[in-house]
């Protein structure tokens, strides 16, 4: 598998040095940045050779590998045996292959398809890989690891806790890249080719999650489901994300001016609400702290952030940093707030202006907001707060 890929990829990269690439865009775009480079360099330098390799294929996903573990008798064997090539056929029907995708709930490929897949390959595919499960050849040397999307599950959204992105907050992430990870910034990418490549990223989050559907429901029930049923299935996948469009969060208040006074609370609000029980008692978070707050949804060990870095993932816009507050971070611990401030919305603002203000500092090379610059009696002892019941995450 992996050499397959990677001679695909010197396939998409002798293609561009034959001048064969038919976009002239996207031979031009570099992200530029390193960790592309060090990608291409990894691959071209490989021992390989150049050879013209078939086209990708999607490989099963370890639910429906795991269908066959552990099973002695030979009948029993075969009956799951084939119920994993009927679920790679029903993939195939509903989400094609990774040349020619299909978005699920549609009947054939497009040529926005088409595009995306061009830009994913030659552009992510060797973070995030070919299924979309993360697993691109250079994911094991990455921390944090690149998205699985099979989840169906994203962090960095304008819409409420435990619900999908919005098509804009995908673009948004791919324009600006994750900040202090190796996410990259595609700032160059046209609107065409940002919304080719987040269609590409749909299609095989859908696929990712019918997927896993039809995995379970081989489990269970050993035989895939009828057609009436399948389209039940489909649905229940489409649904939410359909409804995330209409589910944006906007702040209750406009943003007041950013004053001493509005950090100096925002520092104790964040004492006194449990914040500093996961980030440290000056936002510093587990690179100071060393709190163990878990994995997250994908599995993977987990550190609350450094919010004084200045290098937040979620944004550095006073309003991401509102909505992370807000809405929390879907699939990791971090918690949505917006209930616990139903009733005091400009706290939010201050916890926003505590932490830009911390991040200031450090890049200014200040120290963190001191003990003399702390409330002389926080209203709850940091120690012992815990996040409000309301506010701990509902399943995800
Ligand atoms: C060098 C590796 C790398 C490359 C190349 C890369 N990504 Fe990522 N990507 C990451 C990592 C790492 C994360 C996870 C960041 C995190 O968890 O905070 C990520 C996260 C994402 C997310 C999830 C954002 C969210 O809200 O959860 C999307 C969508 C995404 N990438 C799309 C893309 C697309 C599209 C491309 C190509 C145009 C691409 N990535 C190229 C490493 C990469
Ligand atoms: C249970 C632990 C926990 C609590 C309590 C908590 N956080 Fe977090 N927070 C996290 C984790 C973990 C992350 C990083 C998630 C990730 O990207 O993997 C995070 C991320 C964040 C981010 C996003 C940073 C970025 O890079 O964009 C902000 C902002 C933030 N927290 C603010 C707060 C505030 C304000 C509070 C209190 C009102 C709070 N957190 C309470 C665990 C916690």
């Amino acid at each position: 598998m992996f050499f397959e890929l990677q001679g695909h990829l010197m396939a998409r990269l002798s293609t561009r040095e034959s001048g064969l690439c038919e976009t002239r865009s996207l031979c031009n775009i570099s992200s530029g940045r390193s960790s592309i480079l060090l990608v291409l360099v990894f691959i071209a330098t490989s021992p390989m050779g150049c050879r013209r390799a078939e086209p990708p294929r999607f490989t099963p996903a370890p639910e429906v590998v795991e269908l066959t573990a552990d099973i002695e008798d030979d009948e029993e064997l075969e009956v799951y045996k084939t119920l994993q090539r009927d679920i790679a056929e029903q993939l195939r029907k509903s989400t094609g292959t990774p040349d020619k995708p299909i978005l699920l709930g549609t009947e054939e490929s497009t040529d926005k398809l088409k595009l995306g897949y061009s830009l994913y390959t030659y552009y992510c595919v060797q973070c995030h890989g070919v299924n979309g499960d993360g697993n691109g050849p250079v994911a094991e040397h990455l921390n944090p690891k690149p998205r699985n999307y099979t989840l169906g599950i994203f962090k960095f959204t304008s819409t409420p806790y435990g619900t999908k992105p919005r098509r804009a907050d995908l673009v948004h992430t791919i324009k600006r890249g994750v900040a202090g990870t190796s996410m990259p910034s595609f700032d160059r990418f046209s609107n065409e080719q940002l919304d080719a490549v987040v269609e590409y990223v749909l299609a095989l989050t859908y696929r990712g999650q019918l997927e896993k559907q039809l995995a379970g429901i081989a489990f269970d029930d050993e035989e895939l489901p009828d057609d009436e049923y399948l389209e039940e299935v489909i649905a229940d996948i489409l649904t939410p994300w359909q409804e995330a469009g209409s589910q944006l969060v906007m702040p209750a208040t406009p943003m007041p001016t950013m004053t001493e006074d509005t950090i100096r609370t925002g520092h104790q609000i964040f004492l006194s609400k449990g914040c500093a029980k996961c980030h440290g008692t000056y936002g510093r978070g587990g690179s100071m702290g060393n709190v163990d707050v878990g994995t997250d949804a994908w599995g993977n060990k987990t550190a609350a952030a450094d919010l004084s870095s200045g290098m937040l993932r979620g944004g550095d816009r006073f309003i991401d940093v509102y909505r992370r507050i807000a809405s929390g971070i879907n699939g990791t611990p971090m918690p949505a707030f917006a209930k616990t401030f139903e009733d005091d919305p400009d706290a939010i603002w201050q916890l926003v202006h505590f932490i830009k203000e911390t991040g200031n500092r450090r890049r200014q090379g200040n120290p963190p907001l001191s003990e003399a610059d702390l409330p002389s009696q926080p209203a709850v002892d940091p120690e012992s707060a815990q996040p409000s019941e309301d506010s701990e995450k509902e399943a995800a």
